[in-house]
């Protein structure tokens, strides 16, 4: 895709959203744009009418984009400074109600849901759990509900933990069947959900809406912490910050954990 053909973004951004249903418009345009215009660099194509007839018929190339855009990176224990405080000083006051309900919202291959799943099932007992995952691109639902991880995923893990957890599989790990019964993958775009209010105790959204412009990024952060019962707790990714926590009823734990008043 040429330089010429990438500025009509827009016109891309409506092939995309009527053919995937992922609207590109409301995510960051000068890191999206970057991301396409590499990606179409590299394969030589130049003209948005080759794009828009390739993308309808080869549906490889279709999945080599949507790997492009939604960036599905993750691992187990990813960011383990914040899984401590987790497993440490927040499931062990949520348990105290005799539930967890939790989401991953932005779940990627299940990495996230499964890492808490350990920790609930270590921490909470025999407390009843919940955690959802939801993602925009079907295929990581699809691989998340396998509970499949690579060596190099589990990178991060601590070594009791991850045996806790999960069971040595040729290659990698696989989640124990205890954890896969706790945990439930549903396709859902942030962009359009409008959870239940107060159906959460715990809601993790971490390195997802750091793609989303900055009105959307709240809107989102918004409609997450109407979704979290009062005392409930949002963890986001540890470089990313709610814009006004105060305004949704949040207060600040942590630099990257909030807790709903
Ligand atoms: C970098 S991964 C984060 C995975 C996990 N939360 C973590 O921190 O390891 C970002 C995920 O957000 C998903 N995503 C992007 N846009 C989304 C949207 N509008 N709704 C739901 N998920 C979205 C991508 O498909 C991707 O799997």
């Amino acid at each position: 895709m040429t330089t010429a053909a990438i500025d009509d973004y827009v016109e891309f951004c409506n092939f995309m959203r009527k053919l995937t249903g992922i609207d590109l418009s409301q995510y960051k345009r000068p890191q999206m744009e970057r991301r396409l215009r590499s990606f179409y660099a590299n394969r030589g194509v130049t003209s948005l009418t080759e794009t828009f007839a390739r993308l309808r018929s080869d549906p490889a190339h279709l999945e080599e984009l949507l790997d492009r855009i939604t960036i599905n990176v993750s691992q187990l224990w990813r960011n383990p400074e914040q899984w401590d405080i987790i497993q440490k000083q927040l499931l062990p006051e949520l348990a105290q109600t005799g539930q967890v309900r939790a989401w991953s919202a932005g779940s990627s291959y299940g990495a996230e849901a499964y890492t808490l799943a350990t920790l609930c099932h270590v921490v909470c007992g025999n407390r009843r759990v919940t955690i959802q995952g939801t993602d925009i691109d079907k295929r990581m639902v699809e691989r998340a509900r396998l509970g499949l991880f690579s060596n190099e995923d589990a990178r991060s893990a601590p070594a009791d933990l991850l045996k806790a957890g999960f069971e040595q599989v040729d290659g990698g790990w696989r989640a124990k069947m205890d954890l896969r019964r706790m945990t439930r993958f549903d396709v859902g775009d942030l962009l359009q959900m409008q959870p239940r209010p107060a159906a959460f105790d715990l809601i993790l959204c971490r390195n997802t809406v750091i793609y989303f412009s900055e009105p959307i990024r709240d809107e989102v952060h918004a409609r997450l912490a109407s979704a979290l019962r009062p005392g409930g707790y949002l963890v986001i990714g540890s470089t990313e910050r709610v814009s006004h926590p105060a305004e949704l009823g949040l207060t600040t734990k942590q630099p990257f954990i909030y807790r709903k008043a």
